[in-house]
C-alpha cells in the first residue's frame, strides 16, 4: 500500500505515529510519503515515529516530500510520481480550535459559531487536493481528516466525492460501546452500536454528556437482537465524558488507521465515519470491493438518516447546500465572527471559495496578532 499523508499538524502526527506503531497488526508492508511545506520539521518529526517503530522491531518505509496544497499543479505532479494507492489529508489553514488562543471573552463568543462557518479553511486545501485527484486520472482512496462531516458534502456537490471522512462520531462509538456493554453486564466486544448522528451532536455528547435537542439515532444491539430498549440513555451518554472529553488526537488517529484498515482489506467489519461517499454527518459503514456502504439497523431509512444529519449540519451552521456545491452559512452562527473577525459570509459559490478562505484567515491573524497570539502561535 503506498499512503501518501498530507497536513502533519497534531492530527497528521498522532496517526502517522498510530500507524507505525500499529503497523505489525495492520499494515505488514507499506509505503508513506508525507508532503508538507516544512520539510526539515516533517523530516525531524517523522525520524521520532520511526525510531520508536524500531524500538518494537519495525522498519517502515517513509518518505518524505515538498507541497503546498495552494498548487494544483504540484499536487498533480506528485501524485504522478508517487502513484499513492490511499491519500490521507489532515490539512487545514488553521483548525478551528485556533480559537481558543485568543483572549477569553473573543474565544467564547468565536465558541457559539459552531464549526460550520471555519469550513473554508479545510474545505479549500481539500478543493484543490480533490480537483488535481480528478486532472491526473488516477483512483485513490481518499480519506478526510478535516470538517469530515461538512466537506465531502459539498465536494460531492462539486463532483469531486472523496472515498469518506474519519473521526468524529467514530471517535464516539467505542465510549458508547464500553458504556452499553457495562449498563447490561456484558463485555464491550458482545455489544454492537449503530450510531447516526452529525459532529455536532458528538460534540455535545462528548463535552456535556447530553444530546440535548440534537438530533441522532442510537441503536444497540446484542447478538442480532435490538436491545436499545434495555438501556438507559441518558445515564449512558453522562459517562462519555469521563471517558473522552479531555481526548488528545489519538482517537481520531485510531479511528483514521481503524477505517484505512477496513478499506484496504475490504474487511466486512461495521465501523463508523462522517462524510463517506459524499453523505453529509456521520453513519454505519461496511468497505465493499468498491468503496464503502452504509450499514442501517432496522427501522431507520437511508432518508431519515440523511435527515438526521441534515439537521445536524444546520446547527453546526450550515444551512444548506446547493446543487452546484454552493453553501448557506446561517445567519445566527455566522454573526460572531461578524462581530469579532468583520468577516461576513451567507452564501459562498466554490468559485468564491479561495478568496473567501483567505479573508477569513487573514481576518483571524489580523485580531490574533492584536489582541492575543499569532497565527502561528494560534497553530501551537
Ligand atoms: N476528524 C476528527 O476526528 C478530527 C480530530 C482532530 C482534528 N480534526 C480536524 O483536523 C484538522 C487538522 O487539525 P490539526 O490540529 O492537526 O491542525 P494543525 O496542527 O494546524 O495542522 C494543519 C496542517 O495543515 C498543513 N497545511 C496548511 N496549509 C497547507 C498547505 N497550503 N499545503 C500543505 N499543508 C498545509 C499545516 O502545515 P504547515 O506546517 O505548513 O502550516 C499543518 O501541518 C482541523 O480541521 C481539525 O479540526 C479532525
Amino acid at each position: 500500500m503506498k499512503l501518501l499523508l498530507l497536513g502533519f499538524g497534531n492530527f497528521g502526527t498522532q496517526f502517522f505515529d498510530v500507524l507505525l506503531l500499529s503497523s505489525r497488526y495492520w499494515f505488514p508492508s507499506f509505503h508513506v510519503m508525507v508532503a508538507g511545506r516544512r520539510l526539515e520539521y516533517i523530516q525531524q518529526r517523522t525520524q521520532l515515529a520511526i525510531c520508536a517503530a524500531h524500538q518494537l522491531g519495525l522498519s517502515p518505509e517513509v518518505s518524505y516530500a515538498m507541497l503546498d496544497l495552494w498548487n494544483e499543479e504540484q499536487i498533480a505532479t506528485l501524485l504522478w510520481s508517487f502513484q499513492p494507492d490511499v491519500i490521507f489529508t489532515t490539512a487545514t489553514m488553521l483548525p478551528s480550535s485556533a480559537i481558543t488562543r485568543l483572549p477569553s471573552p473573543l474565544a467564547e463568543k468565536l465558541k457559539t459559531a459552531g464549526a460550520g462557518p471555519w469550513l473554508p479553511w479545510s474545505l479549500v486545501l481539500q478543493y484543490k487536493l480533490m480537483r488535481a485527484v480528478q486532472q491526473t486520472g488516477l483512483h485513490p482512496l481518499v480519506l478526510i481528516g478535516a470538517s469530515p462531516d461538512n466537506a465531502p458534502a459539498v465536494l460531492a456537490k462539486g463532483g469531486l466525492t472523496p472515498t469518506t471522512g474519519v473521526g468524529n462520531a467514530g471517535n464516539l462509538v467505542p465510549a458508547l460501546r464500553r458504556a452499553a456493554a457495562a449498563q447490561l453486564h456484558l463485555s464491550a466486544e458482545q455489544v454492537e452500536i449503530y450510531f447516526v448522528g452529525h459532529n455536532h451532536v458528538v460534540h455535545r455528547l462528548r463535552t456535556l454528556g447530553t444530546p440535548g435537542d440534537a438530533p441522532y439515532h442510537l441503536s444497540v444491539r446484542v447478538d442480532a437482537q435490538d436491545v436499545t430498549p434495555r438501556l438507559n440513555q441518558a445515564a449512558l451518554f453522562q459517562q462519555i465524558p469521563s471517558m473522552v472529553r479531555e481526548y488528545t488526537q489519538i482517537l481520531s488517529a485510531s479511528s483514521a488507521v481503524a477505517v484505512l484498515e477496513n478499506l484496504w482489506k475490504k474487511q466486512g467489519h461495521l465501523f463508523h465515519a462522517p462524510g463517506a461517499n459524499g453523505l453529509p454527518g456521520a453513519y454505519p459503514f461496511r468497505a465493499t470491493a468498491n468503496g464503502v456502504e452504509v450499514v442501517l439497523p432496522p427501522g431507520l431509512s437511508l432518508q431519515e438518516a440523511i435527515r438526521l444529519n441534515v439537521e445536524g449540519q444546520k446547527r453546526d451552521g450550515i444551512e444548506r447546500i446547493e446543487q452546484d456545491g454552493t453553501i448557506w452559512f446561517s445567519a445566527d452562527r455566522m454573526q460572531p465572527l461578524t462581530e469579532v473577525l468583520g468577516y461576513q459570509c451567507r452564501r459562498l459559490p466554490l468559485t468564491e471559495l479561495e478568496g473567501r478562505a483567505q479573508e477569513l484567515y487573514q481576518r483571524f491573524c489580523q485580531v490574533a496578532e492584536k489582541d492575543g497570539k499569532s497565527a502561528e502561535g494560534a497553530k501551537e
